[in-house]
């Protein structure tokens, strides 16, 4: 019998980075996902059709689904099994552009996993067991790409706690722009992290001040009070911008977005190439669509809230 799981992307509101060093984020999760169907085998194999990369056995992966592999069988040896699986991935959210790719899948496959092979997990040990694929993509996460995958919705985040749901009265459009250029989140994090060794009380000034800000993003979504919003949005991308963070190619896309129409644009995730949002005034999504699109191939619309995983049995 076949099972298929699936878990959405995410993106950071405010906070990225300086949720590594214990400051509240504001994250939120995304209508675009990845997709695993898995069945019970007699070993275990992974496929991932969109970069067309296979594993026969989780022990001889190919280096980008190594993550992947720890991940399920983790989840193997958690559940005590000693069946195996067979998963195929699908995605249509773009790799390695701050959109959580990377904890989608590790979430969706050992979702899959355990729901192929009759197992229920809680979501704390879905976040522990995906964690093991995220700890090798990312070195040091905040764990914020994970929990999103899991609850799905809008949140504030800090490392270490327990999530807080930001409930909205109806949804609100989000637009992403994805500037097609791959970054590693490791080397990005690394690089935000020197000016903690050079200037230790600044920085934690300025992770206490994020806090603050997302904090401030979140209450003024829940009044839809947009401009306040984005507001937030510019300062904060004049903030990672002067950390390093941004590109020129990134700052030209928040450039188009806010001569679109957007309220408010800034980077999202870890910076150095990825995506951006921008947050249009009510019902303009697509007009700031179609202002990026002079600049960059792929901008679509979120809307926030957007589920999170969920699998389901599928017809065979
Ligand atoms: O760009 P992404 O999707 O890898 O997001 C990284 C977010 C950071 O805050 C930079 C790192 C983290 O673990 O939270």
């Amino acid at each position: 019998m076949k099972w298929a799981a699936w878990a959405p992307g995410k993106t950071i509101l405010i906070g990225e980075h300086f949720v590594v060093h214990g400051a509240y984020a504001l994250a939120a999760a995304l209508t675009k996902g990845v997709t695993v169907q898995a069945e019970p085998f007699t070993t275990s194999k992974i496929i991932s059709e969109q970069g067309r990369l296979r594993a026969d056995s989780l022990e001889d992966a190919p280096d980008p689904l190594k993550p992947i592999a720890a991940a399920v069988q983790a989840t193997l040896r958690h559940l005590d099994e000693n069946r195996g699986v067979a998963l195929t991935i699908t995605s249509d959210l773009p790799r390695a552009s701050g959109l959580g790719s990377s904890s989608a899948v590790a979430v969706a496959s050992v979702a899959a996993t355990a729901t192929s092979l009759g197992h229920q997990l809680t979501k704390q040990e879905l976040a522990e067991l995906a964690s093991v694929s995220e700890k090798m993509v990312h070195g040091n996460p905040s764990g914020v790409d994970v929990a999103v995958a899991i609850h799905g919705g809008l949140m504030l985040f800090k490392k270490g706690s327990t999530v807080k749901p930001v409930h909205l009265h109806g949804t609100v459009d989000l637009v992403v722009g994805v500037s097609g250029v791959e970054r590693r989140t490791k080397v990005m994090v690394e690089e935000f992290a020197k000016m903690k060794n050079k200037y230790p009380n600044s920085f934690m000034g300025m992770v206490n001040s994020s806090s603050k800000f997302s904090q401030l993003a979140a209450e003024s979504l829940v009044k839809r009070d947009l401009e306040t919003v984005g507001s937030v949005f510019n300062y904060q991308h004049t903030v990672l911008k002067t950390f390093g963070m941004s590109t020129d190619l990134l700052d030209k896309m928040v450039e188009e977005a806010l001569r679109g129409g957007a309220l408010g644009a800034k980077l999202t995730g870890a910076g150095g190439g990825g995506s951006i949002i921008a947050l249009p005034p009510n019902s303009r999504a697509g007009q700031v669509v179609q202002a990026l699109r002079a600049v960059i191939a792929d901008a679509f619309i979120t809307k926030i809230p957007a589920e999170g995983v969920k699998t389901w049995r599928q017809r065979s």
